[in-house]
């Protein structure tokens, strides 16, 4: 956070099909198995380019304020170049967000719940999906790298930005609530 290649706005891809895009593409999938994350965008690897890759199976419940817990690499991997989002309903759903770029942090974040993403992959092929929940929030976090945007931005409530060694309070208060 605060490195300038994640304040601007990307570019977009003219050639899906350029080896160079491959290398990058293999090396934020390694950076964000290692990372534990559900997705990574270009600009977190100082690439200032729109290409995102997220791990986001259809259905999961709110990611949930714990460290340890690990996301699901099983899940179907999409790579999207150049994406544009679609929002498909006013309806917006709170849930808590980590960054790969704003280490040791939470905060809960709402957003728009039911999506249409589009783009094309590294064939070219175009990719279009509607997405809700957990599934729409990862989208909408990795695209907005892409515009120089990180998730404490979006937030409305800063009381809830916390470090993930606190989360356990909150799992605690909302226990007893
Ligand atoms: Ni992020």
């Amino acid at each position: 956070m605060g490195h300038p290649v994640l304040r601007r706005q990307a570019r977009a891809v003219d050639n899906p099909r350029d080896p160079e895009l491959r290398r990058l593409v293999n090396d934020m999938i390694e950076t964000m198995i290692d990372a534990n994350g559900a997705g990574l965008a270009a600009p977190q690897v100082h690439e200032s380019v729109r290409v995102v890759v997220f791990q986001a199976p259809g259905e999961r419940a709110d990611p949930g304020l714990s460290a340890e817990e690990a996301f699901d690499h099983t899940a179907d991997l999409t790579v999207l170049i150049n994406p544009v989002i679609e929002v498909l309903s006013p309806a917006v759903e709170g849930g808590w967000e980590g960054c790969l770029s704003v280490p040791g942090l939470r905060g809960f974040v709402e957003r728009p719940a039911h999506i249409r993403y589009s783009g094309i992959d590294l064939e070219g092929r175009t990719v279009s999906r509607v997405a809700r929940g957990f599934h729409a929030r990862v989208v909408q976090h990795e695209c907005d790298h892409l515009d120089g945007i990180l998730y404490p931005q979006r937030m409305r409530d800063l009381s809830k930005l916390i470090f993930e060694s606190e989360a356990r309070h909150l799992r605690a208060e909302e226990d007893e609530a």
